[in-house]
């Protein structure tokens, strides 16, 4: 595991290096295809995935991006990267997105190292299975849930839920930041309470690739990542999945939720 994690590691720095060459570029927002997912690709995506891919392949491990889709060299486990996360507020000048990649068997919950960079301030969030979280190798934990004092992350947008509306209009602060890997790793490092991602469209739901080495850190912190029924979450290792996703940094605030949302046990 030891050399997976320093390989983890130096994907990081390549793709952080490659991000702040290219990210200036005035072509660096533009759309060059649509990626495996579906959704657009922008240059500065596929810029970084190049970089991180370049250097995943010398260990002949598979891999799942989120451009490019599933690289299979025929191994049981693989790796799982986004290389830019929240690439439509790096392309807007908007300082929150991150690096994401993730290693284990296949599927979420199969998981066992996992990485995020926020390639803003060079933070590096790290966990491993069994092993705890860690923020630039401190321990991290996530907070004691305070209904007064709640900060609930939300995503809010075109196709937001019903759902979603209703716990953005219930924190005592509510924030829609646009990039889920770093804002997982803000509910494991106990500086906000609650993530809730749902959306009335399916394919505007959250794929592997976006959270799977968020998920990771946040449970290993302490956080509970469940689907939209309250069951914990799970998915494949397929860049078509895609999932609605309630956070919380501790089981109070599912409740806190599950009370908003009257969802009956
Ligand atoms: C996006 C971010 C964002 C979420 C979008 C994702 P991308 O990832 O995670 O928080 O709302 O659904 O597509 O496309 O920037 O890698
Ligand atoms: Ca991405």
């Amino acid at each position: 595991m030891e050399k997976i994690k320093q390989l983890m590691f130096r994907a990081a720095d390549e793709v952080a290096r490659t991000f702040k060459q290219h990210i200036l570029d005035t072509d660096a927002g533009k759309d060059v295809g649509l990626g495996a997912s579906g959704s657009p690709t922008e240059k500065i995506d596929m810029v970084c995935e190049e970089t991180a891919l370049k250097v995943l392949a010398t260990e002949g491990i598979s891999v799942l991006t989120e451009e490019t889709g599933y690289i299979d060299r025929g191994t049981e486990d693989c790796f799982v990267l986004d290389p830019l996360d929240g690439t439509i507020n790096a392309v807007n000048g908007l300082p929150f997105y991150a690096f994401s990649l993730a290693y284990g068997s296949q599927s979420l919950g199969g998981m066992q190292l996992g990485l995020v960079r926020n390639l803003v301030t060079g933070d590096t969030f790290w966990a491993e299975k069994g092993g705890g979280a860690f923020l630039n190798g401190r321990r991290i934990f996530t907070r004691v849930f305070n209904e007064k004092k709640c900060l609930i992350l939300v995503y809010i947008g075109k196709h937001a839920s019903e759902e979603a509306l209703r716990i953005a209009r219930s924190g005592n602060r509510t924030r829609c930041f646009g990039a889920a890997a770093l804002e997982l790793c803000l509910l494991a490092a106990g500086y906000a309470d609650i993530y809730f991602m749902k959306n009335n469209v399916e394919k505007r739901n959250l794929r592997i690739t976006d959270i799977a080495a968020g998920t990771l850190v946040l449970r290993e912190a302490g956080g509970v990542a469940l689907d939209d029924s309250f069951s914990e979450l799970e998915m494949p290792v397929d860049i078509r999945a895609r999932r609605s996703v309630i956070c919380a940094g501790q089981r109070d605030g599912v409740e806190f939720m599950k009370r908003l949302l009257e969802v009956k046990e």
